[in-house]
């Protein structure tokens, strides 16, 4: 296997290999455990798929904004305040323009959880009727399929699945025959799934599902911080991520939106900041984004995720999708080589996001799980906000690990020698 060579992100610093980009994310100069008999373990951490690690700069803005710019936005005039504002519209531009957004349709919520809430409530209630069909698909996050279930539930609508075949695929031919019933209103799907790891082809999926007049939403949570994304190009009608996935705070999501279909929106969450002018009975909309941003916004949060995506463009994310794939490519070729281990989702990295969930035979994934974090690996083991996908398996959990920008092969070479110790340890 050659190493992960020209596009590894690792070489683009003067030390290279753990101490390159790694460097840049103070969490990696953390130790675990230690003992007179045991040297403390580095963090090897392949878990960035529930949430990646922050660089310095992140960090550094975040704290910065707090200790020197600190203030509520968009009602103070004196300069302080100014400042504020200041850096949260930045950070707005900055967050839209990352993925060929406009700022005027960029909606900053809490998560992408919120965002997807935000559709389901402010467009949903009054688009989705009785008889009228939602159609998400079977490899769907609990955040983009409850909503749908509660939306329907109380609308009397349908909601309908597309299925995920034996590659962990979506077929086009299915998707046409549901959008030929002419009842769906909606399509909502994953870019990427957090599960499979599958790129979903959502720009061609989007174009069929607007030629049958059907509004699509696109869960771009796994996505965003690890591909190019151009919202604009794809042409979905509204797009949602989180910030803590694309080396961002906590707390922070985003929601594009078509501008016609968000001026004809309902607000979702009402309050201060939303509103145009308050009378005793009645109030008027503020313009957008703000419509949509009900009290105080996430402030820092948005500062520090704007640093996010400046640090990400700065690497190009074109370079960050080449190391991803070639790490996953990598970690396929590795699992392989673990007896009864079986990946789930597409067979090669072309088609997967940078993760690889799986099973191994003869041991639950927790305690998979379990055994590679005595090598000091952390993965995930769980059924990852997707049980109704678990079901279609046939599993009712999968271990998963995932990779970001500051992983390297070592990373995944310490997860085979755990997975190997693990077997060991069950006398397997
Ligand atoms: C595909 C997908 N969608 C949505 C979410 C929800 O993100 P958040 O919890 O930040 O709202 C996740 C998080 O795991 C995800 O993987």
């Amino acid at each position: 296997m050659p190493p992960v060579a020209e596009n590894d992100l690792f070489i683009r610093t003067a030390s290279g290999g753990r101490d390159g980009l790694r460097a840049d994310f103070p969490i990696f100069s953390r130790t675990f455990g230690g003992s007179d008999s045991s040297p403390p373990r580095p963090l090897i951490y392949l878990d960035s798929a529930a949430s990646s690690q922050k660089p310095a700069v992140v960090i550094e803005a975040l704290a910065e904004h707090l200790r020197s710019h600190n203030a509520n936005v968009h009602r103070g005039v004196y300069g302080l305040a100014q400042e504020a504002d200041a850096a949260y519209d930045g950070a707005r531009r900055r967050v839209a323009s990352f993925v060929g957004g406009e700022p005027r349709t960029t909606i900053f919520t809490k998560n992408a959880t919120e965002a997807i809430n935000l559709v389901a409530y402010a467009w949903g209630r009054a688009n989705v009727g009785a008889g009228d069909a939602v159609l998400i698909t079977q490899m769907e996050h609990h955040a983009n399929i409850v909503p749908w279930q509660v939306l329907c539930r109380e609308r009397g609508a349908t909601l309908r699945y597309l299925e995920v075949d034996e590659h962990g695929e979506l077929s086009l031919e299915q998707l046409d025959a549901e959008l030929a019933h002419g009842d769906v209103k909606l399509l909502a799907l994953a870019h990427v799934s957090n599960v499979l790891g599958t790129i979903n082809p959502v720009a061609e999926m989007a174009a069929r599902a607007r030629a049958a007049g059907v509004v699509t939403l696109v869960d771009g949570a796994q996505a965003v911080p690890q591909m190019p994304v151009d919202v604009a190009a794809l042409g979905a009608d509204f797009y949602t991520w989180t910030g803590h996935k694309a080396l961002g705070p906590t707390g922070i999501g985003v929601l594009h939106g078509r501008r016609e279909l968000l001026e004809q929106m309902e607000p979702f969450l009402t309050g201060g900041d939303m509103i145009s002018s308050v009378d005793f009975q009645s109030a008027s909309w503020n313009e957008l984004p703000y419509k949509f941003e009900a009290g105080t916004p996430p402030i820092a949060e948005a500062v520090g995720l704007g640093a996010a995506v400046e640090y990400l463009d700065r690497l190009g994310m074109e370079r960050v999708r080449a190391h991803e794939q070639a790490l996953t490519t990598y970690m396929l070729e590795r699992l392989a080589e673990v007896p009864g281990l079986r990946v789930v989702g597409p067979p090669t990295a072309d088609r997967r996001g940078g993760l690889a969930s799986f099973t191994l035979a003869g041991i639950h994934p927790h305690d998979v799980a379990e055994l590679v974090d005595r090598g000091g690996v952390c993965i995930r083991a769980g059924h990852h906000c997707a049980q109704p996908l678990m079901r279609c398996l046939g599993v009712g959990a999968t271990a998963r690990a995932s990779v970001g920008v500051y992983n390297d092969q070592s990373d995944i070479d310490a997860l085979i020698d755990a997975l190997q110790t693990g077997r060991e340890v069950f006398g397997l």
